[in-house]
């Protein structure tokens, strides 16, 4: 077992943990146990409304359905009350009882109609009501709870560190920290020094997050900051090869990159998995995967017009079949 990661299953004792980002609307149950297969060590749900729970969504329910090769993976949680957040962690933990290893609580998503609710990175403003709601759900829960948050709001009020003290006194076990304000988005470069400055300052595990898009940032991040684990998203997204690749980087191997051929093969494999999940009409849902997989391959965007047209997994898969094709008989 691994002493810092005791809920991630299958690790080495000295092993640093590649973990697959949350990402609503991408990190799905098809795609996460495709990144499993592809040697990512941890996965979580996207984003999982507490209020949603708590009214009973169907919709929000499914999201909390896990893959078998994933198990036991964490779950997101994200909501602004304490009470909803520690009910719907002490539900979950019941009823998922073998399926999930970890809480984490989302302090770190910027889309406005989340913040203008006052949850996700909305709490990096108020770190009373977000110690209330990490001991609340803490207590409720015998699983270890983590929370994934940011630089800080804005460049004027950079808390990392602060947030981070926070969250190990209100019984966190865990912290991701990605390297971006609110602010900023997704847009220009993550900061490393603050990764690096919240691991000088906890003693809990904490989990580098942002830029993340070959092995060796992999190993560059981890140099850098000395976190603990390493956790990629929009590098992932049409490249779930990126988790062998960190791995082979992290051990001193060579990486090998997928051919343009093995990239197409995974898509048409990906879209397989989505349609058997989610039904013939997932192809809708395919269309953005497709483009990140064919992205930067002779082509591409000439393909991407008529994936965008693809209403049925047979379209799809036709589509890519033949573009593969297209590419070996030039
Ligand atoms: C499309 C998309 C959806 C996301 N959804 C979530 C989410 O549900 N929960 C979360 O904590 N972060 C979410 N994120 C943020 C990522 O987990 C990650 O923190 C961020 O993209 C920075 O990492 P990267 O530079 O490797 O992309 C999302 C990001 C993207 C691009």
């Amino acid at each position: 077992m691994n002493d810092k990661f005791p809920f991630i299953k299958g690790i080495g004792k000295d092993d640093v943990p590649v973990i697959l980002a949350p990402m609503a609307g991408v990190t799905d149950l098809p795609f996460r146990s495709i990144c499993r297969d592809m040697g990512c060590d941890f996965t979580f749900t996207e984003m999982v409304s507490a209020k949603g729970l708590f009214y009973g969504g169907s919709g929000t329910k499914k999201l909390l359905c896990t893959a078998e090769n994933e198990r036991p993976c964490g779950i997101q949680l994200f909501g602004s009350d304490p009470h909803i957040m520690s009910d719907m962690a002490k539900q979950i933990t019941d009823e998922y009882k073998g399926e999930i290893s970890l809480i984490d609580i989302n302090m770190g998503c910027p889309a406005p109609k989340i913040v203008n609710n006052g949850e996700g990175s909305a709490l990096m403003k108020d770190i009373p009501l977000a110690s209330k709601i990490i001991e609340a759900v803490s207590k409720a829960t015998p699983l270890p709870v983590s929370v994934k948050f940011r630089k800080g709001f804005n460049e004027k009020t950079v808390n990392a560190v602060e947030f981070a003290r926070m969250a190990e006194e209100s019984g966190a076990s865990m912290v991701t920290v990605h390297g971006r304000t609110r602010e900023q988005m997704y847009a220009g470069t993550a900061d490393w020094d603050i990764i690096a400055d919240v691991k000088a300052n906890v003693k809990i595990p904490v989990v580098g997050n942002g830029d993340i898009f070959s092995g060796s940032d992999a190993v560059k991040m981890l140099e850098q900051t000395g976190c603990d684990g390493i956790m990629a998203a929009r590098g992932a997204q049409g490249n779930p090869f990126i988790f062998a690749e960190i791995r082979a980087c992290l051990s001193g191997k060579e990486a090998k990159k997928p051919t343009d051929g093995e990239r197409i093969d995974m898509a048409i494999y990906h879209a397989r998995k989505l349609c058997e999940y989610k039904g013939e009409r997932s192809a809708v849902e395919m269309r953005k995967h497709a483009a990140w997989y064919i992205h930067g391959i002779h082509g591409a965007a000439r393909i991407r017009t008529e994936i965008n047209r693809c209403e049925t997994y047979a379209e799809m898969t036709s589509l890519l079949k033949l573009y593969k094709e297209s590419l070996t008989t030039q």
